[in-house]
Order: C-alpha cells, then structure tokens, then sequence
C-alpha cells in the first residue's frame, strides 16, 4: 500500500500523543509535519509536548509549526486540564524538554506543503480547527490542494461531550469549524458516532506496560485521563482514543462499515445548540442516498479491532530515544 503523507493538527494532551506516537510507528504514514493549536492546553504546552513526544519516538526532524492561541474571531478560549492533568500529559509527562519548532506558522506550512504536492497530503486535525481556517484564508485554493481533510470532531447521532450537543473541537472553534466545513474539500468527520465506542481498556495498557519504553511512557500518562472517562462517562477504567482513530481512519488501518456522504452544518448561533454539528442523515433509511453538493462523510460504525491494531503498533514502538523520566 502507498504511504499516506498527512499533515496533523494537534493539541497535544493524552489521545493526541496515542495520535502522534500511531503515526510515528506505522509504515502507512509519511508524517509530513505537526501544527500546533491551543484546545486541551495552552499552545505553548502543545507545542512542547508534540515535540517531545516526537524525539521520544526518534522522530525529532518531524517539523513542528505552531499555530494559533484563540479562537479566529478571537473570543474566549478554555482548556480541558481536566481531562489531561496539567501537563497534558496526565501529570506524568517526561521532565525533559526536546526540540524546537520551525518559524512558519502552522497554517503557513500547510499551505507550503500542499502547494509543494498538490491532491497528495491528507490533513487530519484532532483539536480546533483554527489553524485550517487561517490557511483557507492565506491560500483560498488549499481544497484544490490537498487529497482530503479527516477531522477529529463532531457528532452526529451521539451526544455531545462539551454541551448535550458539540463535541470539544468545533465547540472550542465553532466560527472556524463552519469554514472548514464550507470549503469544498472532502472531508470525513470522524466524530463521537465511532471515538465513544473504540476504546481502550485495562488489559491493552497492561500490554503497554509489559512492553515498555515508548509503550509504557503511553500507559503511564493515561492513567489520569482514564480516570477522566471512568468518573464522567462509563463507569469503568475504559479509554476514549478519540484522535488516534481519525489518524486510523486517514491511514486505511481501520474503514467504517457505514459512512454515508451528506450535508454537514455547524451551529454558529450563541444558543444552546452553539457547537453541533448538524448532519442531514435523514435518508438513513433509503440507505443514504447521494445528497447535491455534500462532501462529508461520516462514519457511524467501525470495523472492530482497531484498539488491538493501535497497542500491538504501540508495543511495538520500541524504546524512547531520549530520557522519559
Ligand atoms: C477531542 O477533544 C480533545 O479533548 C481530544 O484531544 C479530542 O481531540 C475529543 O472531543
Ligand atoms: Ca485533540
């Protein structure tokens, strides 16, 4: 199979490393490079953090671009500490500090990359869609450019995770979302509908431990946000991979047994519905048939095994190539 060449988009708490390290160690992925956006922590933590987690993986010439601190009409910003710990890193993220970024922002490299190979790069953004925004702005033609767009975010039958309806990265970005769904690029939304149901569990980061370096430094730093996801969401010590599974998606290492192609629309409007992602599945029962102009798929069911597929590739990742202590 051909590499995929992607471009990540990330605000690097605890799924986005299980995103980064994923496409660091699979031989389907030519990361082409990082942007680096505010969402669960600040950008100044996200861009430290990929960038550690990159050299933690022997991939330091991975370049990383930070991008933008607020939402694109500047408003309010907030961050999910909560879920990630402090350091994003489930407070037991590595002392060391590896790296440094490159001077373009992260919008200014997307639009490099993709005029430099144009229909080749997938860009897969797992935190808010800031920084495709700006890059929509700075090259109008970028939807002509690239090959896809695979977007962590929304939900279209499932709850929300932010309110009862927005799921955490268009409701930090909602004015910045309704861009980036507008332009006419494909795009698959991999939303709630399949990240609340692929989730890791106490014997996959069992396996992780067993197997340590980069693997053990993985289940070392979820054990506060499965925490998280026990205390708010199941009940049990299970893990969301939210941001992992869009990087699966954009790979072919996992399909979808059902995506159907529709209308997508984000809710911009200060109600209570601020955040949604409203998706036209009214033709689920004519097994979906094509709608004028759509051009978001939107995966609802997944094939099973990929939380088996993401930790035998974890385990495999080998030792860390700088001190992770
Ligand atoms: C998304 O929000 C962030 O907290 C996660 O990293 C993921 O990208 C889940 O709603
Ligand atoms: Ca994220």
């Amino acid at each position: 199979m051909k590499n995929t060449p992607i471009i990540l988009d990330c605000d690097t708490g605890v799924d986005d490393t299980m995103a980064i390290i994923l496409a660091c160690v699979s031989p389907e992925i030519e990361l082409v490079g990082i942007g680096t956006i505010w969402g669960n922590v600040d950008l100044d933590l996200a861009t430290q953090n990929t960038l550690n987690i990159l050299a933690m993986c022997g991939k330091a010439d991975v370049p990383v671009a930070k991008g933008a601190t607020k939402p694109i009409n500047g408003s309010h910003q907030d961050f999910a500490y909560f879920v990630h710990g402090d350091d994003g890193q489930g407070n037991k993220g590595m002392k060391g500090k590896y790296g440094k970024e490159i001077s373009l922002s992260a919008a200014e490299f997307i639009v490099e990359q993709c005029r430099k190979r144009p229909g080749e790069i997938e860009l897969v953004p797992v935190g808010p869609l800031t920084n495709l925004a700006v890059a929509l702005k700075l090259e109008p033609n970028l939807p002509k450019l690239v090959r896809g767009v695979t977007i962590m975010g929304g939900t279209a039958l499932t709850p929300g995770n932010v309110s009862p309806v927005a799921e955490a990265n268009i409701w930090h970005d909602p004015e910045a979302a309704d861009l980036v769904f507008r332009a006419p690029w494909p795009i698959t939304m991999v939303g709630l509908d399949v990240t609340m149901k692929t989730l890791l569990t106490e014997k996959h980061f069992e396996q992780m431990r067993q197997a340590g370096g980069v693997a053990g430094y993985m289940a070392r730093i979820s054990e506060y946000y499965t925490t998280f996801n026990e205390e708010r969401s199941f009940g049990k010590r299970l893990a969301t991979m939210h941001d992992a599974i869009a990087v699966g998606i954009a790979a072919g290492l996992v399909k979808a047994k059902v995506s159907p192609n529709v209308n997508v629309e984000v809710d911009i409007t200060s109600g209570p519905g601020r955040g949604q992602t409203i998706c036209d599945l009214r033709g689920i029962y004519l097994d979906f048939p094509a709608q004028k102009n759509a051009h978001c798929q939107v995966p609802l069911e997944l094939e099973e095994g990929f939380a088996e597929l993401f930790t035998a590739r974890i385990c495999g990742a080998g030792e860390a190539a700088v001190d992770i202590n």
